[in-house]
């Protein structure tokens, strides 16, 4: 979110446009937690995980008259004009807060989910993707070693993209997400066939948000039914949220946020950035919250394929 920040911020200084930082999301536009940015100020972050914006989920922008204070504290500083990076609440809010207030908002997708409608990538993504590969890879080393079936669980708390884009890329005998089913038995016979083919290793990515439970709960449900493996349970957590993000993400979140003033200066409003098909996209808000992104079929199917 940082190469966003920066991208914007540059960007308003290039269109000679003032810029001001709000911190903590929401609550820091309620509270008055704002600062002037310029050029230097987003110096050095370009390679920095988090957001130096410090930006969070807000309980007080849900209420009508939180929201109030928001609009009456960016009127006093004379911003005409917001760009909000985040997910599906941030884009609720946003779109909200353009309909009562009129004031111009566009959107620029930031979340490890990838779990966004209007944009093939989102921004984290890529970096939490890499962050599994390397874990998953370490794992593999005593995975090999030992009999062992190992149940490693990766974010996505009702989206599997981080599972299956990992689960591809580390080799993972089966991917367990929640825009696809699969039951435990259904789990076991897949085992019983990569066992049956001499297999030493076994890896399973399962998504946090898959139907089944979490890796523990499938490890347990598998055990019960399946005990000549032992099984061991890794879950990767909140390391898939930070980290220095990879080249991809910092080039999709500069363009982004680049694309979100220049759309901002020709007019566009209540519309999420994306990027489709290598084209800037704008998505109305509306539409980006309420239709759901899918994994690709297409790596849905090697997926299976290639987990023999
Ligand atoms: O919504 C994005 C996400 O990364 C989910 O995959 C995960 O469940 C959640 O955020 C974690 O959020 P928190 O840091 O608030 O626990």
């Amino acid at each position: 979110m940082n190469a966003a920040i920066r991208a914007v911020v540059r960007a308003c200084m290039y269109y000679e446009l003032e810029c001001t930082g709000i911190f903590r999301g929401y609550d820091g536009m309620i509270d008055g937690d704002y600062k002037k940015l310029h050029v230097r100020s987003v110096s050095k972050i370009l390679g920095r995980g988090g957001t130096v914006l410090k930006s969070a989920r807000s309980m007080g922008f849900m209420t009508k008259e939180g929201r109030q204070k928001a609009f009456e504290n960016l009127q006093e500083r004379g911003i005409d004009a917001l760009i909000t990076i985040g997910g599906n609440g941030t884009f609720t809010g946003a779109h909200i807060f353009q309909e009562e207030f009129g004031i111009p908002i566009i959107g620029i997708p930031g979340t490890i989910d990838n779990d966004l409608f209007g944009t093939d990538n989102t921004i984290g993504f890529d970096t939490a993707c890499n962050t599994v590969v390397e874990a998953v890879d370490k794992i593999r080393d005593t995975a090999n070693s030992h009999n062992r079936l190992f149940f490693v669980e990766v974010m996505g708390r009702d989206a599997g993209f981080i599972a299956l884009r990992s689960g591809i890329a580390t080799g993972a005998i089966a991917i367990m997400l929640p825009e696809e089913e699969m039951s435990i038995d259904g789990l076991i016979d897949v085992l019983e066939k990569g066992a049956a083919s001499n297999k030493t290793s076994s890896i399973v990515i399962v998504a946090e948000g898959d139907a089944n439970g979490g890796a523990y709960e499938v490890a347990q449900k598998v055990n019960a039914k399946y005990s000549h493996y032992e099984t061991k349970v890794t879950v990767l957590g909140h390391i898939q949220r930070g980290g220095s993000p990879s080249h991809w993400d910092r080039v999709l979140a500069s363009r982004m946020g680049v694309a979100a003033v220049e759309g901002l200066v020709n007019g566009k409003s209540d519309a999420m950035i994306g990027v489709i098909n290598d084209k800037d996209e704008f998505t109305p808000f509306l539409e980006a919250i309420s239709k759901k992104a899918m994994p690709n079929k297409e790596e849905l199917r090697i997926a299976k394929i290639l987990s023999i």
